[in-house]
């Protein structure tokens, strides 16, 4: 059986103050753990230890939006996975889209990284996705093989639930048009097809989540669907209601 994961990712937005209110009030809301669902906060590096100490005891885990594919040494600026899972972080966001339009992710190098944090313990939530041009042009299919080709390349081994796989149509975040559930269905039987290239068992146990424009109001038509996981949620993952409204949706 999949695990289903609703994971928030906070992009550059967070203080210490607005942290602590939206913890409380996510702890507030959800008390208890689920058995199969799984919720979690990505916030910037900067607050991941003290969001770690604030969410101990919930069910809520954490996250980071990056990792470094080096582990150590002069490599200014950069984060270890060794780091991440020193302070208490679970998962790591990896080629995020916009760390590949913005900041020139490319496939190779988003490979390189999940495989740090495969190797450090940390689970990959691996983003892919589309433009809209991409899509217009019938190119979805193609792109999605070459983003999934890049990591079961240089992955060890396929491990059967050891990598979190992130759809996100890049023409559907912060837009506030989300794809339909028809429609991220579609794509999504397809990354699960695809991943059979990692053998059947590898393919039914990744979790494939949706991301771009995920609300409390589309959640359950979205995850409704067989092969869509939860979803990797934006800006409602930084309001309460919304963020506890979509994981009591999955
Ligand atoms: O990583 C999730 C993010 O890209 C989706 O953003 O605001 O459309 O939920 P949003």
């Amino acid at each position: 059986m999949r695990k289903t994961y609703v994971i928030g990712n906070w992009k550059m937005n967070g203080s210490k103050a607005a942290n602590k209110a939206l913890l409380d009030g996510l702890k507030a809301a959800v008390p208890a753990a689920r058995a199969g669902v799984e919720i979690a906060v990505c916030p910037t590096f900067v607050y991941l230890d003290s969001v770690v100490a604030q969410v101990a005891g919930s069910p809520i885990g954490v996250g980071s939006q990056d990792v470094s594919e080096y582990d150590k040494g002069a490599y200014t600026g950069e984060v270890p996975v060794s780091q991440l899972k020193d302070i208490g972080a679970t998962y790591a966001i990896i080629g995020h889209s916009e760390r590949r339009s913005l900041f020139g992710e490319t496939d190779e190098w988003v490979a390189k990284k999940t495989v740090a944090a495969l190797a450090g313990g940390l689970v990959p939530v691996v983003c892919i996705g589309e433009l809209e041009a991409e899509r217009e042009g019938g190119l979805t299919e193609k792109v999605l093989a070459t983003q999934l080709d890049a990591v079961l390349a240089a992955i060890p081994a396929p491990v059967p639930g050891s990598i979190v796989i992130a759809y996100e149509p890049v023409w559907a975040i912060g837009t506030g048009k989300s794809a339909t559930p028809e429609m991220a269905q579609e794509t999504h039987a397809f990354i699960r097809n695809y991943l059979k290239k990692g053998g059947e068992e590898f393919a039914a146990k990744t979790a494939i989540l949706y991301g771009g424009s995920v609300k409390a109001n589309n959640a359950a038509g979205l995850f409704a669907k067989a092969d869509i996981d939860g979803g990797l949620v934006g800006g409602a993952s930084l309001i309460v209601e919304e963020f506890a409204g979509i994981y009591n949706a999955a």
